[in-house]
């Protein structure tokens, strides 16, 4: 179910990075579907063209490394040569794997750095000159780690919590020249490697699922509408900020400890 009309992306132009599986993809291929000329960019090249075929009207599907600047800038390139300059740039390439900090080598911690949060200024930073001005909007998917210490997760909670600033920041340099540049806190996500490997059991889905608000995981299309919403003209006085699509995780525990809600309060 989705409040949006039909075609409100046409003419619009989007670049994806990591766009060619699970959430980023669920994104590219709403927005492909609202009319928007979509490419989406991962490091496996036959992975993209895979993706470019599954999202379809006219989907391109490009290969580098984010944490290559080079290699992120001629994607970029390719992009504009095929669609034109670009309305819609979503920086979602990760890395995540589970680990103590005392279980991380030194560049396995840099690893997951480079790829989320030097990714993101990347993909940013090479877009800027491509962009069509003003009216460009930029989304980070960033992560609750951001925000909540995790056990395991040094790597990603360092690097999301860089992400959150740097949009602040790229908010508040880019905005006088009509960019916007917010970011989308996903709870956890169905179906996705995030979740994969974060809660590999069912016992630990359900460990994860009592504790959040909304009682259940969220699904890639739920975090595609957050993705639409913010790239619309109905949030065009927005900018700077995290929208957490996350069924109300980032409040915290959301179990009922004193069992008054069982009792018909609340
Ligand atoms: P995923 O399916 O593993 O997607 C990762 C994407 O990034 C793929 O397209 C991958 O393609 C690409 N990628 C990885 N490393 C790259 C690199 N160095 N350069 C360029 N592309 C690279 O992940 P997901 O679980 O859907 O997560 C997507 C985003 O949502 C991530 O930013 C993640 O942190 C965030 N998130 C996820 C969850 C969740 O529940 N899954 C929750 C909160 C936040 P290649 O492997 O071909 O490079
Ligand atoms: N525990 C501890 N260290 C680990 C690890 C684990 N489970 N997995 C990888 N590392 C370390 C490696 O040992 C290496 O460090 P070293 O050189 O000191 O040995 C470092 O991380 C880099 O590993 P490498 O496999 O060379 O990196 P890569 O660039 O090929 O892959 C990863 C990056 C490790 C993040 C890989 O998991 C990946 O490609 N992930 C993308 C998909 C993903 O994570 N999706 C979920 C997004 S939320």
């Amino acid at each position: 179910m989705s409040a949006f009309k039909d075609n409100l992306l046409a003419g619009k132009t989007a670049f994806i990075a990591g766009g060619t599986s699970g959430i980023n993809l669920g994104i590219a291929k709403r927005y492909a579907e609202l009319g928007a000329k979509v490419a989406v960019a991962g490091r496996n090249p036959e992975k993209a063209a895979n993706a470019a075929a599954e999202i379809g009207h006219g989907a391109i599907g490009l290969s580098c490394d984010v944490r290559d600047f080079a290699a992120t800038r001629a994607a970029l390139e390719a992009a504009v040569a095929q669609f034109g300059k670009l309305d819609i740039v979503i920086s979602g390439a990760a890395g995540n794997f589970v680990a103590p900090a005392l279980g991380m080598s030194a560049n396995g911690f840099k690893t997951v750095v480079d790829i989320d949060l030097n990714g993101t200024f990347n993909v940013f930073r090479a877009c800027y000159d491509l962009l069509n001005l003003p009216g460009a909007s930029l989304i980070a998917i960033t992560a609750g780690q951001a925000v909540n210490p995790a056990m395991l997760q040094a790597h990603v909670c360092a690097a999301k919590a860089g992400i959150n600033q740097l949009i602040r920041v790229l908010a508040m340099e880019w905005g006088p020249s009509g960019v916007r540049v917010n970011g989308i806190s996903p709870g956890p996500i169905a179906g996705t490697e995030g979740m994969a490997r974060l809660s590999p059991t069912p016992e630990s889905d359900r460990a994860i699922t009592e504790r959040i608000a909304l009682r259940r995981f969220g699904e890639v299309g739920e975090v595609a509408e957050s993705a639409v919403f913010l790239v619309s003209d109905s949030a065009r006085y927005v900018t700077g900020t995290i929208l957490d699509c996350d069924g109300g995780s980032q409040l915290g525990d959301a179990r009922d400890r004193t069992g008054a809600q069982g009792m018909g309060v609340g």
